[in-house]
């Protein structure tokens, strides 16, 4: 893991204001992000997502390490359709600490 997961729970307050993770995560205006690591894109039963969310699952994207630096690198590139209203992560540090972070929630 290249990241450094405490910096990353720094970086995770652009993501906080519509995400949530860790004890009790609830769904907020996205979804809630424990066991992201594996999980199938678009996948949560109650969640609503994007049609085009839900599309890229079906078409095999899982979230990985890979996956998850090119979605937050600019989410409207990778899922065209996608609601997540966020520009993306310029810093490549920045991508590297969040997902060390996400991954201490996540046993894959
Ligand atoms: C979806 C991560 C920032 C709103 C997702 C997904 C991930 C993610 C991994 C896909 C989840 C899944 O397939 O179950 C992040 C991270 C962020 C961030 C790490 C910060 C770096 C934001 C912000 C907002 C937001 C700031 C709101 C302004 C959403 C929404 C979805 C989503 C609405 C569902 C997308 C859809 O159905 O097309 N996010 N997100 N996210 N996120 Fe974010």
């Amino acid at each position: 893991q290249a990241g450094d997961a405490e910096k990353g729970e720094k970086v995770f307050k652009k993501c906080a204001a519509c995400h949530a993770v860790g004890e009790g995560a609830k769904n907020k205006v996205g979804p809630e992000l424990n066991e992201i690591f594996g999980r199938t894109a678009g996948s949560l039963e109650d969640y609503k997502y994007s049609k085009a969310m839900i599309e890229a699952g079906g078409g095999g994207l899982v979230w990985d390490e890979a996956t998850l630096t090119t979605y937050l690198t600019k989410p409207k590139d990778m899922v065209k359709g996608t609601k997540m209203a966020f520009a993306g992560l310029k810093k490549q540090e920045d991508l590297d600490n969040v997902i060390a972070y996400l991954a201490t929630f996540s046993s894959a």
